[in-house]
């Protein structure tokens, strides 16, 4: 049984990172806790990747050095997140289980000298891991220095799909549980086409690599499928733990960095949720991406603290230019993922390796020591983490929910879709986007949740909608919400089969309109729309033919595909019970959907901040206080208006905060009788 959530008996914001002292001899190990103590680390991940230097032989355990290591931090007042080192098993394993090795959909099998995990599916692979995940548990459950136990490292990569004859073995029975009888598998899979109809369970194989497009509904089960063997190799550990220790179980997500796990799915099997994000540096506004991982992990954490367990403290090595912080950048990213809900901040990682594949990553100590930048940077951020501790446990609240549901994106990146430069990251990236110009906090939801909370619901991409699922949303509507939907949504069931009535047919009440047909620009082709007060909106790669049935037309197409000879709706409004429902049929630029937005704002009763842009504004609310957290992204001085104590300075503020170029600022300000909890 998982133990409730709770957080790890630290009574600070844990600070520090992936720790591998096994890459150094012992007298770096005594460096390193003396300068992880300079810099006010009080937390360290251990263990992820040393399984073939603990058992070092099948059935053969070797825990002197971590015992050693553990002793060590513990007098040091450094605490341990244990990992199981799962992601990685040793080379005598792979030796003795061959057949372990994952196959890919093209039908290679992968070689060791790399990392990744055995088939999940593979027997020899569960038994090791609960055998090395007890024997962990049972040696250290009681060891002062373990606070936490970290299992795996980021399920889900490099290693998820595995197509191994095992793998094929596991998924019929998947398969069975699922369907019971062939009958419903063809029934779900529409086998019917291409002459796909099976007869017998043993003629079903996962989808490999085939002479043309494979059955959609078959490879999104597998990826239902993969997700799902995943989970039980994470339930195997995390059980096999349990049984020895009550420390809170954790596994590093990957929040809007990797589709592979259905998160939502995911957050119910740990004890405390925990994300890892990279800047992808080829964005210029890699903040936004940061922001859309932070809201999505504590999203799917149900708005509860959450651990940031990696991130850089300058550049990675694995993108194509590994681009380095900036000096405050690094603290800028630290703050942006506290004020949205981290009460965790952990790299990747403590001192960097001489060796191996990930020389070039950053660390909290570079190899150039504590004279660099960033090692002082790295001593300054635990201070200002110090003075920002009353911020712990308290909590974001939104108005507004993004929809944002794995199973289909899944659908939505197979083949033969009808444009590829239509993409569920792109359209939620342009949604979230506006909103953060705009300071609006953000949740992310499912389709299926109880949005009652919200007086805004955006679906930027909710391609497969489940009949249930569009009920959900049009009793939100009926209710009094506001719904906006963006093109190519609500168009198949959970079998990737069009909707009967056709596209958009289940939302039809709510938004009052229907699709007859796509209709995708060519590539780099510009159109315009008109806009209800005659302003011109552009727009690029998508219009559709609409069918009004209630909805009111609030733009028109003009020309390009959209217009069909004359004049054609391209935005509707639709009102339906207490509720609106908004439907966006073609790709607006900003702008243009910046002027959408500030109409659909108002219908919602939400209200964008005037701050200057480029002045990051997020709240967290707590028992007797809220907590304002500032980030200036701009390189000169952004005003803030805002009363309490500036917590990193101590300053105190009457009516307007100053935040310098590229700082940060936290302000507490106590409740006031009228201002209350919100
Ligand atoms: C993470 C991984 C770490 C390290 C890091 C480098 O995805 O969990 O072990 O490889 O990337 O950026």
């Amino acid at each position: 049984m998982p133990s409730p959530y709770s957080w790890p008996a630290i009574s600070k914001i844990a600070y520090g990172g992936d720790y591998s002292p096994e890459q150094w001899p012992r007298e770096v190990w005594r460096e390193d806790v003396a300068l992880m103590r300079e810099a006010g680390v009080n937390m360290v991940s251990v263990g992820i990747f040393s399984w073939a230097l603990i058992e070092t032989a099948e059935g053969v355990f070797d825990f002197s050095w971590l015992d050693e290591l553990l002793d060590l931090l513990h007098e040091n007042g450094i605490a341990a997140d244990l990992g199981t080192p799962t992601a990685s098993p040793p080379a005598w394993f792979f030796a003795k289980y061959p057949e372990a090795r994952v196959i890919t959909r093209d039908g290679v099998t992968m070689g060791f000298g790399a990392r990744g995990m055995a088939s999940p599916s593979s027997p020899a692979y569960r038994e090791a891991i609960v055998r090395y995940a007890s024997r962990l548990a049972e040696r250290y459950a009681s060891h002062p220095a373990v606070v936490m136990w970290h299992v795996h490292n980021e399920y889900g990569v490099p290693v998820g799909e595995d197509y191994s004859p095992q793998s094929v073995r596991a998924w019929r029975e998947w398969l069975k549980n699922r369907y019971s009888t062939l009958d419903g598998l063809n029934a779900a899979w529409g086998t019917a086409f291409w002459g796909q109809h099976y007869t017998d369970w043993e003629h079903v194989g996962a989808p490999a690599a085939a002479p043309s497009v494979v059955n959609p509904a078959q490879r999104l089960d597998f990826a239902r499928f993969t997700d799902h063997q995943l989970r039980e190799c994470f339930t195997l550990e995390r059980d096999a733990i349990r049984a020895h220790g009550d420390q809170p179980i954790t596994t590093n997500f990957m929040a809007n960095q990797s589709w592979t796990t259905d998160l939502w799915a995911w957050a119910e099997l740990v004890d405390i949720v925990s994300d890892d994000h990279y800047l992808w540096a080829a964005d210029p506004e890699g903040e936004i991406g940061l922001a859309i991982a932070a809201d999505l992990t504590r999203s799917v954490g149900r708005n509860k603290p959450w651990i940031l367990m990696e991130h850089s403290t300058s550049a990675v090595n694995w993108q194509p230019r590994n681009i380095a912080k900036r000096p405050g950048e690094m603290a800028r990213n630290s703050l942006a993922h506290v004020g949205r809900g981290a009460d965790a901040v952990l790299f990747f990682q403590w001192r960097a390796s001489r060796s191996g594949a990930e020389k070039f990553h950053s660390a909290m100590l570079p190899h150039a020591g504590t004279s660099s930048r960033v090692w002082k940077e790295v001593v300054q951020l635990g201070g200002a983490l110090e003075k920002i501790d009353a911020i712990r446990g308290s909590r974001v609240q939104a108005d507004v929910a993004i929809l944002w549901d794995f199973e289909s994106f899944w659908a939505q990146d197979l083949e033969w879709r009808p444009s590829e430069d239509i993409t569920h990251a792109e359209r939620i990236r342009a949604f979230y986007e506006r909103l953060w110009r705009d300071n609006i906090t953000i949740d992310f939801a499912l389709p299926g949740h109880d949005l009652s909370a919200y007086k805004l619901v955006i679906a930027p991409a909710q391609y497969l909608l489940t009949a249930a699922d569009a009920a959900n949303l049009t009793r939100f509507v009926e209710n009094g919400g506001t719904l906006l939907v963006s093109f190519f949504s609500a168009i198949v069931d959970e079998n990737d089969a069009v909707h009967p009535g056709g596209y958009g047919a289940p939302l039809k009440d709510a938004l009052g309109v229907t699709v007859d047909e796509f209709l995708p620009l060519r590539e780099g082709e510009k159109s315009t729309v008109t806009w209800h007060d005659g302003s011109s909106l552009r727009a690029d790669a998508w219009h559709e033919d609409l069918s009004l049935t209630t909805a009111q037309s609030v733009a028109t197409y003009v020309d390009g595909p959209g217009a069909l000879g004359g004049a054609r709706p391209a935005i509707t409004r639709n009102t339906y019970g207490a509720g609106t429902g908004w439907y966006l049929s073609t790709r607006l630029d900003a702008d243009s959907l910046a002027t959408v937005m500030a109409d659909v704002y108002r219908d919602a009763g939400v209200v964008a901040s005037d701050l200057p842009s480029g002045l990051e504004v997020i709240t967290r609310h707590g028992d007797d206080a809220r907590y304002t957290v500032a980030i200036n992204h701009r390189d000169d001085n952004a005003q803030l208006p805002a009363s309490g104590i500036e917590l990193l300075t101590g300053e105190t503020i009457a009516e307007t905060l100053t935040v310098l170029p590229g700082g940060v600022a936290v302000v507490r300000s106590p409740h006031t009788a009228e201002g209350g909890g919100r």
